[in-house]
């Protein structure tokens, strides 16, 4: 049984000027514990595709399935289904630069509804595994790049959702650091069983991924 399922999305923005196409994607299957990367070039749409899986945006014309639920159709309860079933990795990786680690990620974890003596135990036990035990303390200013990006996957897999994306993950960092960053990822989705779409434009990290989706340019929509 797929856990997720895309028919013939599109999505156009509205602006002044007209619509802007930015995504075109016929079909996408994917089941559960799957590691797909998302690519294709500048502008193909790939952090489109993560905000519609995500259900910031709505699509334009098409089906986004997940779970058995249209997320088309959440309305209202798009922010709630958003905290429990998603965690999303940004490219600026958005930790919040006036509190400390163990802030950045209580905070997300209490966003996500997870009790806080369970919040204590899960951010010890990811921050040990990713190396920043001892980070705690630290606002993200004070973070080496990788070890933000590292804090940006913990915050991201906090509750353990069935749905893992993230974008450009590795675009700010060397290649170790970048290896270390997606194996993390990879394995932290393989262990919880949860769907991971990785965008990227990096041939290396392209490679390191059993499946691909690859977006071209979209054109606008003719009726
Ligand atoms: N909020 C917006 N309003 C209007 N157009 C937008 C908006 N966001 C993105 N676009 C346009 O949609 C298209 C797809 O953008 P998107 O950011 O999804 O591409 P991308 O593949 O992630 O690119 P990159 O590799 O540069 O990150 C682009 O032409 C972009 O200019
Ligand atoms: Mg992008």
């Amino acid at each position: 049984m797929n856990l997720l399922q895309v028919r013939d999305l599109r999505k156009e923005y509205r602006q002044p000027g007209g619509a802007v196409p930015a995504l075109c994607l016929d079909f996408l299957d994917a089941r559960a514990g799957e590691a797909l990367a998302v690519t294709g070039p500048s502008g193909s749409g790939k952090t489109t595709l993560l905000r519609l899986l995500a259900a910031s945006i709505r699509p334009t014309r098409g089906k986004i399935l997940f779970a058995g639920q249209d997320l088309g159709a959440l309305g209202e309860k798009a922010t709630a289904w958003r905290a429990r079933s998603v965690g999303y990795v940004f490219q600026e990786m958005n930790l919040l630069r006036d509190f400390t680690l163990r802030e950045n990620l209580l905070l997300a974890a209490a966003i996500s509804g997870i009790p806080p003596s369970t919040a204590r135990e899960r951010v010890l036990e990811l921050t040990r595994r990713l190396g920043l035990e001892n980070r705690l303390q630290h606002r993200p200013s004070a973070l080496s790049l990788g070890e933000q990006q590292r804090a940006a996957v913990a915050r991201a897999v906090l509750h353990n959702p069935p749905l893992l994306l993230a974008d450009e993950p590795t675009a700010s960092l060397d290649a170790e650091n970048a290896g270390i960053v997606l194996h993390l990822l990879r394995e932290i989705c393989a262990g919880a069983g949860s769907l991971l779409l990785v965008a990227t434009h990096d041939e290396s990290v392209k490679k390191l991924f059993p499946r691909q989706v690859e977006l071209r340019r979209a054109e606008g929509i003719t009726q």
